[in-house]
């Protein structure tokens, strides 16, 4: 068996080809353009693992998907690539429309002509994860209770817009096509890889150099982190459990600790 994952090479989508490996025997096919985001030493401790198989390329070049969805007859396509930083997004938003909206859009257009070629069972059984972000449902005041897949989407940033985007386009493909897709919208991560400008390795790198540790606003501002890792078992987690057109909110605050970190459920 054999999963195709998009963005392998970036923050996440490395820890999660890493971590599934380290569980499963099914092969991964790890499509990455290497934009700045990427890098493949983030999976040196594969070496020459035959179950990891990269290439490097565009998710929205529709040649490219539909012949390694032919080749490889993956059952399910886990979609982590995208512009993911918001302040960049902030500086040139025309990349964040084009790889999150259109790259998406792509994607589903490849995935949805394989999907319907397949037999009734495999057809039945495949699954489109969309990877994405609870930066849709925009910022929470202080006394404000978590966000929960029934919240408004506010997007505050053209990042996360962008994603908003994508995520529309997801669920529409499930209600117009059926095609069968689960999308996850997690909180801030941390953990191996991340990226140096991103603010938690900046801050501890300026810390180390004795530089100035930059805050925005007045330092007020609470963001949720959740450890990378846990993020990934949780993709695992609604990839095999998950039910079909549905929205899971991953991290985030919690009024019960200790709760299964992927909780409430948005009926399709
Ligand atoms: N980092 C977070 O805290 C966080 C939280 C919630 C959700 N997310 C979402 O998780 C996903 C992964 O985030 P990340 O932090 O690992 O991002 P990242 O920027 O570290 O990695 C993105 C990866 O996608 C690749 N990529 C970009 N454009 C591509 C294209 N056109 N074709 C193929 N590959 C392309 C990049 O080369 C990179 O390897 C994103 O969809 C993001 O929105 C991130």
């Amino acid at each position: 068996m054999t999963i195709l994952v998009t963005g392998g090479a970036g923050f996440i989508g490395s820890n999660f080809v890493l971590d599934w490996l380290a569980q499963s025997n099914e092969t991964v096919i790890n499509l990455d353009k290497l934009t700045y985001a990427g890098n493949l030493q983030n999976l040196a401790s594969l070496g020459k693992d035959a179950r990891h198989v990269f290439v490097q390329g565009d998710f929205g070049d529709a040649a490219l998907v539909a012949s390694l969805l032919t080749q490889h007859q993956p059952r399910a396509v886990v979609n982590f690539a995208a512009e993911s930083h918001v302040d960049r997004s902030i500086h040139g938003p025309s990349d964040f429309i084009h790889t999150n909206i259109v790259g998406t859009f792509n994607l589903l257009e490849c995935v949805r002509a394989y999907w319907g070629g397949l037999e009734t069972d495999t057809k039945a059984a495949f699954r489109f994860l969309h990877v994405s972000t609870d930066e849709v449902y925009g910022s929470l005041s202080k006394t404000d209770p978590a966000f929960t897949e029934t919240n408004r989407y506010e997007p505050n940033s053209p990042y996360s817009a962008s994603k908003a985007a994508s995520d529309h386009l997801v669920r529409a493909y499930h209600h117009t096509y059926g095609l069968p897709v689960l999308t996850t919208n997690c909180s801030n991560n941390y953990g191996p890889f991340h990226f140096p400008e991103k603010l938690i390795p900046l801050m501890i790198v300026n810390a180390q150099a004795g530089k100035a540790l930059p805050v925005y606003g007045d330092g007020q501002q609470i963001r949720d982190w959740l450890y990378v890792k846990d993020h990934c078992s949780a993709i695992r987690r609604v990839l095999e459990a998950g039910r079909l057109g549905e929205v899971y909110n991953v991290g985030g605050w919690n009024e019960k600790p200790n709760l299964d970190i992927v909780h409430t459920v948005r009926p399709a």
